[in-house]
């Protein structure tokens, strides 16, 4: 197993390591970078806005040099998130990626089609689960318990933030992830054709 990495606050220096460890672990948690053409898709619409808007609440791990290989983002509260990206973070990228034409189908078409429209969140969910979550951990850093150091750290955060319950949505071939979840604590809250919508109330325990 990997060396317990230390847990630490994010640094604007990290963005762009960040924006790597999303790409690496992009496609249900493996590499995703010859998936897409232009690699930095992933991460304005997974990872970008938690840095630029909520970056109290951006955690990482890091090795004995200082280089981040894994983060948590997250926001405690969902509707407000997506209300402040409408105005501060989607409209710069939406004149930097402009809507592709119907007939286009390739990967970094839909992820720029998400850029368009995110779809809100469903505000029955946000009822009990208003915070929501990213966590991504390089191989490297996987499998030696600094996941679960990592997201309860967050989930600890969230909750010191007076949020009641987070929900996160994992892709359903995502095997890995789903069963890191159930075995922290989170229980499934929708089914979705592309995986799940997961969830707890704060505390974890
Ligand atoms: N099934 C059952 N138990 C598991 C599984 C599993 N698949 N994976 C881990 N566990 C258990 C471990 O045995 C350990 O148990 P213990 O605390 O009783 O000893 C506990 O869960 C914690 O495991 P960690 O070692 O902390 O897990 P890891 O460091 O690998 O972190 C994570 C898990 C975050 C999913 C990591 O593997 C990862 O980043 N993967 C790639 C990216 C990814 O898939 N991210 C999730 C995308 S979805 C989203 O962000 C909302």
């Amino acid at each position: 197993p990997p060396a317990a990495l230390a847990l630490d606050h994010y640094r604007p220096e990290d963005h762009d390591r960040l924006y790597e460890i999303c790409v690496r672990t992009g496609d249900s948690g493996d590499d995703a970078t010859s998936k897409y053409r232009e690699p930095e898709l992933l991460g304005h619409i997974y990872l970008g806005a938690y840095l630029a808007l909520e970056p109290e609440h951006a955690l990482v791990l890091r090795d004995p040099d200082g280089v981040a290989q894994g983060y948590c983002v997250a926001t405690a509260e969902t509707a407000r998130f997506e209300q402040r990206c409408e105005t501060e973070w989607w409209p710069a990228l939406r004149e930097r990626y402009p809507m592709p034409r119907p007939e286009e189908d390739s990967p970094d078409a839909a992820l720029i089609r998400k850029i368009h429209q995110p779809g809100g969140t469903n505000p029955a969910l946000l009822q009990d689960f208003p915070a929501h979550l990213h966590i991504d951990l390089l191989p490297v850093a996987q499998g030696g318990g600094n996941g679960k150091r990592l997201l309860l750290a967050v989930l600890d955060e969230l909750h010191a933030d007076g949020a009641p319950g987070v929900h996160l949505g994992v892709g359903g071939r995502n095997a890995r992830a789903i069963g890191f979840y159930e075995h922290v604590g989170l229980r499934t809250v929708i089914h979705h054709p592309w995986g799940l919508t997961m969830g707890t109330a704060l505390p974890l325990h």
